[in-house]
């Protein structure tokens, strides 16, 4: 079976105390499950050291920068975060393509400049409500993959985790039914297959990310393509985003 993950998108959130204290309740709840959380910047450090009495959690970033080095003032590269052991980084999330107008090349920039630093891209994709209204989030899915992901080689696609976020069920509390979530995941890996094999699309993890919580969890990770979830507000409490994790496939 392929890697069943449940990743944590705290966004901006959390001051230090409080990430302390979730980083330190999640070292001790988090059990038999593949656990990856993305912490702003500034908790990196911490994050990485408490992950360390963790045989289950790793850190992510939110985002890096896609230039390597540079006068790019208040802005983290992917070198930086390999120096400090980061070995995951959310690219695409919604919340940058829409408030940061993050669009497809510099996506495929941060993903190449990732993967050029062994860190692994958890590449977001996902609809907005006028085009799951007008029927469209099919096409939509495949030009962000193309145009982002597609310039790959097959060795190089299976090493990253993409996400499936339908913008319209981010924040929200409206889930996209485990129909609905599945069909498109199944859509991406076929995608995937058509491209590259189907040894490729089998091996990449396809997370579901809009308002998942411990209450639909199991129904949404009990569909063959997904393979876990990214979560946001819900990762915010402990003991709800430990249920998540528990509701992975085993
Ligand atoms: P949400 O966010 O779980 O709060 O809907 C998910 C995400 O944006 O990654």
């Amino acid at each position: 079976m392929r890697k069943q993950i449940a990743a944590a998108n705290w966004k901006m959130n959390l001051k230090k105390d409080e990430a302390q204290s979730l980083m330190q309740a999640l070292v001790q709840g988090v059990k038999d499950a593949t656990v990856i959380v993305a912490v702003p910047f500034p908790y990196l450090n911490m994050a990485l050291e408490a992950s360390a009495q963790s045989a289950h959690i790793s850190v992510s970033a939110q985002n890096c920068h896609h230039k390597e080095s540079g006068a790019y003032t208040g802005e983290v590269s992917a070198p930086m975060l390999q120096s400090l052991g980061v070995q995951y980084c959310l690219v695409g999330h919604s919340e940058r393509r829409e408030y940061f107008s993050e669009h497809h090349q510099m996506l495929a920039h941060k993903v190449d400049i990732c993967l050029a630093h062994d860190i692994t891209p958890i590449f977001c994709c996902g609809e907005p409500l006028s085009v799951r209204e007008a029927a469209a989030q099919a096409h939509h899915v495949e030009q962000q993959l193309r145009e982002s992901l597609f310039h790959l080689s097959g060795e190089q696609l299976s090493k990253i985790i993409l996400a499936y976020e339908p913008v319209w069920a981010i924040g929200t509390g409206k889930t996209a039914t485990e129909v609905e979530a599945q069909d498109m995941h199944h859509h991406i890996r076929s995608l995937i297959a058509n491209q590259y094999s189907a040894g490729v699309a089998d091996a990449v993890p396809i997370l579901y990310g809009g308002s998942v919580k411990a209450s639909n969890a199991k129904t949404l990770f009990s569909q063959p393509d997904v393979d876990g979830g990214l979560v946001g507000g819900a990762s915010l409490v402990a003991d709800e985003f430990i249920a998540i994790a528990q509701a992975l496939k085993k």
